[in-house]
């Protein structure tokens, strides 16, 4: 069977989707909970199979529901689908491994970021398309940011100007992630400081207000809101 969306596109997506979820509450790994009754990683892959630059989708599923993730999967879009690891940046490379001959450019999107658009992925792979060797997407911060000590009394206020929200997905050169992946050590949550270590120039795009991670409850209360204000 061929997982292949667009055959002339020249972007793979990794969706980690491994996670448990903890920060929701108890209850099914946080990919597989219900959003306007349906579950986020449902949601994440529809608007990246809309994006026509996608050749490929590969999806790093908890161990447990590989083939329930499958058969989830079947009727959104044709994806590939692989156990995840412990950590984010083993599910990561447990998808990048799967990635078939063809594309050129790796995309790495967080199943909980569930109502990113398309627009915003083809907006980081036209970046990493134009030279760019890695692209993420961000926001500026809006809260006042303190740096404290460890008895919670403040130290100073960071210049916020300087600062950007990161969010997925984030764009790289095929090889430039290989090689980040190859030479990895400590698990980041984040695939661009894997090749920030490697020493590539990381590029910002600007974000989503939609490409939040849905982390807490509020998170999904949140999104379930967006849902039902865009219809
Ligand atoms: N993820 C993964 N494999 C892991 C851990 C996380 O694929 N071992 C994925 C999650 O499924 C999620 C993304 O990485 O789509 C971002 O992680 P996070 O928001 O922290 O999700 P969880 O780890 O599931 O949540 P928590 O940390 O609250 O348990
Ligand atoms: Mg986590």
């Amino acid at each position: 069977m061929t997982a292949q969306l667009n055959p002339r596109g020249d972007v793979a997506v990794l969706v980690p989707a491994a996670g448990a979820g903890v920060r929701l509450g108890p209850g099914r790994p946080k990919a597989l909970r219900l959003l306007a009754g349906e579950p986020l990683l449902v949601h994440a892959v529809r608007r990246l199979a809309a994006a026509p630059s996608v050749h490929t989708i590969v999806v790093a599923a908890p161990t447990a529901e590989v083939q329930a993730v499958r058969e989830l999967l079947a009727p959104v879009a044709p994806v590939i689908v692989v156990p995840g690891g412990a950590e984010r940046q083993a599910s990561v490379a447990a998808a990048l491994a799967a990635v078939p001959a063809g594309p050129t450019i790796v995309l790495v999107h967080d199943a909980a970021r569930a109502l990113t658009p398309p627009e915003l992925v083809e907006s980081v792979a036209a970046a990493v398309r134009g030279g760019r060797d890695a692209v993420i997407p961000v926001l500026p911060v809006v809260d006042t940011i303190k740096e404290v000590d460890a008895g919670e009394v403040v130290l100073g206020t960071v210049d916020r100007s300087a600062l950007r929200a990161v969010q997925t997905p984030q764009g790289f050169r095929r090889s430039v992630l290989s090689a980040a992946h190859a030479a990895a050590g400590d698990s980041l949550t984040d695939d661009a400081g894997l090749v920030e270590k490697q020493g590539v120039a990381v590029s910002c795009v600007p974000g989503s207000e939609y490409a939040v991670k849905i982390t807490r409850p509020f998170d999904l209360a949140l999104a379930e809101h967006l849902l039902a204000s865009a219809d």
